[in-house]
């Protein structure tokens, strides 16, 4: 079954690829409407969303939870969790990073057995499959310790909670990269040895639609994802609840920033 699931997540990434691939992002910043999480929703979000959620509502009869249209009732149990652009920032500014990120729970968040995110610039695949490992382009991901010298990918900006300068200050290079989902598969991949957004008041922090997919391929992979105060992340499905997240490439880091 979650072979399965991993097949539609991939056909439905196809299809948005198609699409994105007549778009020209950077003309597509206009709002149009609010979206269920209390963001707004740019013409990209909404176009992209679209095709994506017509995809999966053709293919399955799970219940879908997208970012902006909220959620989608459907006949058999499980949910298919999705975030059709994370990153639309960069999407709309021209950044080349930003990704899709589906995951799929039979029941809860801790219950997650597939999780998938594309790098959609750089077509870089990341999977996991509960209990089975984590894939970067087919190819299992190994436990690797910490860099040396630590990397870390910390959110900044003026909605940061004033904390982050101290934790960036502690590894040799800091990143603020602006998509949470391909941050933490940075994590799981080696690249960064951790991510890091905590901000004033939750105001900036993530939903359960940037995080959930890559929560597991980083555990699949040995790491810890946590929200404040090392209680291990957990949320409801919900697209208005937001959470801190500290994602860590194993128990040392978690040592370096205390
Ligand atoms: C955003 C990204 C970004 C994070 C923001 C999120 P979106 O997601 O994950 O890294 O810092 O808080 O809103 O809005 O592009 O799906
Ligand atoms: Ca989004």
């Amino acid at each position: 079954m979650e072979k399965e699931i991993l097949g539609l997540f991939k056909a439905c990434t196809l299809e948005v690829e198609d699409v994105m691939d007549g778009l020209e992002t950077t003309s597509l910043r206009k709002t149009t409407k609010m979206g269920a999480d209390g963001t707004p929703t740019s013409e990209l979000d909404s176009i992209v969303e679209k095709v994506a959620i017509d995809h999966l509502k053709e293919n399955c009869e799970y219940n879908i939870l997208s970012e902006e249209y909220g959620l989608l009732k459907g006949r058999d149990k499980g949910s298919i969790i999705m975030d059709p652009i994370d990153g639309t920032s960069n999407a709309l500014s021209g950044i080349p990073f930003y990704s899709i990120s589906l995951a799929f729970t039979p029941d809860k968040f801790s219950d997650t057995s597939v999780g998938y995110v594309k790098n959609l610039p750089l077509g870089r695949e990341y999977h996991a499959i509960k209990g089975k490992g984590s894939y970067l382009d087919g190819e299992r991901l190994p436990r690797l310790p910490p860099n040396k010298e630590l990397n870390f990918s910390v959110y900044m900006g003026k909605k940061a909670h004033p904390d982050s300068v101290r934790i960036a200050d502690l590894a040799r290079r800091t990143r603020s990269l602006g998509s949470a989902s391909l941050e933490m598969c940075m994590v799981a991949e080696g690249i960064f040895d951790m991510y890091y957004i905590v901000t004033v008041n939750k105001e900036r922090s993530l939903r359960i639609t940037d995080i959930i997919a890559s929560t597991l391929i980083l555990r699949e992979a040995g790491g810890e994802v946590y929200q404040s105060r090392w209680i291990p992340i957990d949320m409801p499905l919900d697209v208005s609840a937001r959470s801190d997240v500290m994602a860590i490439r194993d128990g040392s880091v978690r040592k370096v920033i205390e």
